[in-house]
């Protein structure tokens, strides 16, 4: 037994894999940077999909489904938007998440998250919701509808790399729970949902907001090396670092950083995380030797969302919008090819009389 499944195989998958000791994130027989450079994020889920959600998937087909699941989300946020947006970001996106009805479709679920989270972006700030443009693929259309005017292409281009990094790496934590709610032949909303809750902590999809929050409070402290002993001399953790599968750095962080760069001088913490990274692993190797904590992609990926104009409670409803792409095609690999999913525990509790 192994109370967090660590290093235990749950099913076959021909979808993602991490492979942890050479660093590389394969989705259906591309590396990620492949993913990234040739297929942008509409092209990746076409490639991540075909054969789950229907067969022949292209790009242009899915711009068009995306586009055709971005109108149909618009006409129904009356339906949820204005409690939701009463409540704190991540709870609203949950009630996005709810609305959706149990035959939608694997574009339209997906559809839901970039139309909701803008909509309640925007209305909790007072404004209203921005219809969506079909000519746009999802990250500049998600930005347009965020910020309500279009952005520079090089911004969302930056988002759409993200979208594509994030997409899909094996059995992570909330991929699982997708795949154990498919696995009962609930709906693939359902699923997404599941995916979704499991994925709002901190040590998993909520970790770039309080990732920035670390990297202020650091160069707030004017001693970073100080800062690092401390944080970790009293037990705590750093956010962006350390993984449950990778041994080596997370491919996806350089990745990212090359679309920062890209961004230009909009990206001043850049050096400062840098630097604060070299710092932390050589921290990290003093407190915790023979760990191999390395970088994960948070720090990157919070310095990307800042960077696209992000406010950082959006942080992680926006890392949804792309993983969302991987819960929905595990989930229709799980209901097509998988058994329930129904494990034992060991009972140590008292035993009767
Ligand atoms: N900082 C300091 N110590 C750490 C860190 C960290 N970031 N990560 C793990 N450790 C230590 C733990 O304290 C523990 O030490 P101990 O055995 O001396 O008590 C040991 O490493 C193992 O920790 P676990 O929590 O059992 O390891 P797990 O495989 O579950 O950790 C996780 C993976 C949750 C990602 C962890 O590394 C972490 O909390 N990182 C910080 C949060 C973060 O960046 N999350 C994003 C991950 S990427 C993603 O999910 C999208």
């Amino acid at each position: 037994m192994d109370s967090g499944l660590e290093g235990l195989i749950a099913a076959e998958t021909v979808l993602s894999d991490t492979d942890g000791a050479r660093g590389v994130v394969l989705v259906r027989g591309y590396t990620v940077q492949e993913l990234i450079k040739r297929h942008g994020f509409e092209g990746a889920v076409a490639i991540l999909w075909d054969g789950f959600a229907a067969d022949g998937l292209t790009r242009q087909r899915m711009h068009r489904e995306f586009a055709e699941g971005r109108k149909l989300a618009y006409s129904r946020l009356p339906q949820w938007l204005d409690a939701a947006a009463r409540q704190p970001l991540i709870q609203g996106v949950r009630m996005c998440l709810s609305a959706t009805p149990d035959d939608a479709t694997p574009s339209q679920i997906a559809s839901a998250l970039p139309v909701g989270i803008a909509a309640l972006i925007r209305t909790r700030k007072g404004s209203s919701a921005v219809a969506p443009d079909p000519s746009l693929g999802t990250a500049a259309d998600f930005l347009r509808m965020t910020h309500g005017q279009p952005v520079d292409a090089a911004v969302a281009d930056a988002l759409e790399t993200y979208f594509v990094a994030v997409m899909d790496n094996g059995f992570n934590a909330s991929t699982f729970t997708a795949r154990v709610v498919a696995s009962t032949q609930a709906s693939i909303a359902s699923a997404v949902l599941g995916g979704y809750c499991t994925f709002t902590g901190p040590k998993h999809g909520g970790a770039p907001g309080p990732t920035l929050d670390m990297l202020d409070d650091a160069a707030a402290s004017g001693d970073v090396d100080a800062w690092l002993e401390r944080k970790l001399a009293a037990g705590g953790r750093l956010m962006g670092f350390g993984h449950r599968v990778f041994r080596v750095r997370d491919p996806r962080a350089d990745a990212l950083r090359e679309s920062l760069q890209r961004l230009g001088p909009s990206v001043g913490r850049l050096a400062f995380a840098a630097d604060f990274e070299r710092r932390a692993l050589a921290t990290l190797e003093r407190h915790k030797p023979g760990r191999s904590l390395q970088t994960n992609l948070e720090i990157n990926a919070a310095l990307l969302l800042d960077a696209v104009g992000l406010d950082r409670d959006a942080f992680m409803p926006v890392f949804a919008i792309g993983r969302s792409a991987g819960w929905i095609a595990h989930a229709l690999e799980q209901q097509k090819t998988g058994r329930m999913i129904r494990p034992l525990s060991k009972y140590v509790g008292p035993q009767p009389e």
